[in-house]
């Protein structure tokens, strides 16, 4: 489980994450959506201890990252930034990852096939695709086996072989009983993916409800969507 609790950040100039309070629970996929610039990324880092909250908390399974002493077990991300080395292999990445982290390297072989980087293995990671870099981010969010997993944007990049594998295995790490916590902005793919959505704009909450009460009305997500985030959305077209 993943808790906010209160959590705001503030730059200089602006409130990137306003008080957010939510929970997000095990054995579902939960969807994290809103505009661009709404505080996804801001929110994820705060969860990371790669960004220190102005004010509240953000704890998974009741305690905070930071200092956790098993942390890939706990928690595995996937945040914006790129993943691996240019000069290293993906076996090599992730075998240095494994160790740093204690964990059996027996395990990087399992999550080099479970992100379908078998072929690619010992190919250098800058020599890689965006989408291959997605999916070795992943195979990192996954090395610890961890009980939740946070993903920003993973889909980036991905063709739609990769966008299908992609979804199919967040589903299948949600039955398993995991957190799963992803932001998108795609939402055809997210409502095909998740059985819960956050939204979020201009820092604050603006729903927590499941895809199917969203949809209700209108029978799809986008129209729900844009209902929600109309007062949020900072860089958009002329309604
Ligand atoms: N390091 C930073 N310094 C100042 N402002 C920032 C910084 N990082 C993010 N922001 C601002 O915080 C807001 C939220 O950004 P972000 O969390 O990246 O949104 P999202 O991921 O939802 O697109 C934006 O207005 C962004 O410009
Ligand atoms: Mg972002």
């Amino acid at each position: 489980m993943i808790e906010f609790t209160r959590l705001t950040k503030r730059y200089r100039g602006a409130t990137a994450v306003d008080g957010l309070t939510c929970t997000v629970r095990p054995g579902r996929v939960t969807g994290f959506l809103g505009p661009n610039g709404a505080g996804k990324s801001t929110t994820l880092r705060m969860l990371l201890g790669l960004s220190r909250p102005s004010s509240g908390s953000a704890t998974v399974g009741g305690r905070r990252y930071p200092g956790l002493p098993d942390p890939l077990r706990r928690l595995g991300a996937l945040l914006e930034a790129t993943p691996a080395h240019p000069e290293r292999t993906a076996r090599q990445h992730l075998r240095a990852l494994a160790q740093t982290h204690g964990l059996p390297d027996a395990r990087v072989g399992q999550v080099l096939a479970l992100a379908g980087l078998g072929p690619a293995a010992d190919r250098r990671a800058g020599g890689f695709s965006l989408g291959m870099r997605q999916r070795l981010g992943i195979a990192g969010a996954l090395l610890g086996d961890p009980a939740a997993v946070v993903l920003d944007e993973p889909s980036n990049g991905l063709d739609p072989d990769g966008m299908r594998w992609l979804r199919l295995l967040l589903r299948e790490l949600a039955a398993q009983g995991r957190t799963v916590l992803v932001s998108s902005h795609l939402l055809s793919e997210m409502a095909l993916t998740a059985q819960h959505l956050l939204v979020i704009g201009r820092g604050r909450l603006l729903a927590d409800a499941p895809i199917a009460e969203l949809t209700a009305a209108n029978g799809s997500l986008e129209p729900a969507y844009l209902e929600l985030t109309r007062d949020a959305v900072e860089f958009g077209a002329p309604r």
